[in-house]
């Protein structure tokens, strides 16, 4: 039946064929992972900080970032199975082609502060408290180029309401995007969102990678086709 409320997902959610090791991890490592929708901050010890990345894609950012910072909590939120595979294999050391036995773990120098949602971000929001997060990030989210498209851009006035809603103050709204359209677009999507503020005050603030940036396969697609990345910072008023 036809769930109403449920909002459409334009986006593919499945590639290739997984090949076995990483159907093994789907199967048997991500529940480990998998964060509960019962109570969605379980995890989070008191007191510390709780990062965001909507659409991790092939989760080269999320899981270098997790790894570098291990007094952070990390929820990532991706569709894309053959993704969410790809993190999980960056995330124990587990090869396409390694045949698993034993147990499977975190690679030893991880500390366990990531928490995975495997479907799509907006079906999460509504379950998540007010002022969570100290960070959300948005790396090059799909630029949906044409103008009836428009409607399907992630950054929209009802996501950033709840992107709002979600951000503590002072927090960042982090998106990095290789598309002119796109880029346009979400500083003309901010500028009328009351609820931030741009960090930047000059243009080496959104033209170069921020200090604690991870490249992305998205990111290194663009760069290889002539395409120049910019990663827009916006404060939570
Ligand atoms: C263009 S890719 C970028 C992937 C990655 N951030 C990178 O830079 O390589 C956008 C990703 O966002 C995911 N995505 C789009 N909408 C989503 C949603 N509503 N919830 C979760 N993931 C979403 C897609 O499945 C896709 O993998």
């Amino acid at each position: 039946m036809l769930n109403e409320d449920k909002p459409h997902f334009y986006g593919r959610r499945q590639g290739r064929r997984l090949r076995k090791a990483k159907s093994t991890l789907m199967d048997s490592f991500l529940p480990s992972l998998k964060l509960n929708p019962e109570n969605p901050l379980d995890f989070l010890p008191k007191g510390k900080k709780l990062y965001l990345e909507i659409g991790f894609g092939d989760g080269d950012h999320l899981a270098e970032h997790s790894k570098r910072n291990k007094d952070i909590y990390y929820i990532g939120a991706e569709v894309f199975k053959n993704g969410v595979a790809n993190l999980l294999s960056l995330m124990t050391g587990i090869k396409k082609n390694e045949e698993i036995s034993g147990e499977i773990a975190l690679l030893p120098e991880r500390s366990n502060n990531v928490k995975i949602w495997d479907n799509d971000i907006r079906l999460l929001f509504p379950l998540l408290p007010n002022a969570c997060f100290d960070r959300i990030f948005l790396l090059f989210p799909d630029p949906w180029p044409k103008k009836r498209h428009a409607n399907r851009r992630f950054i929209n006035p009802e996501n950033l309401k709840t992107l709002a809603r979600l951000i503590k103050p002072g927090g960042i709204l982090r998106v990095a995007t290789d598309h002119n359209t796109y880029k346009f677009w979400t500083l003309r999507q901010m500028h009328q969102c009351p609820d931030f503020v741009w960090t930047a005050t000059c243009g080496k603030d959104w033209k170069n990678p921020p200090a604690d940036w991870v490249e992305t396969k998205y990111q290194r697609k663009a760069i290889r086709e002539g395409r120049r990345p910019v990663f827009l910072d916006f404060r939570r008023k």
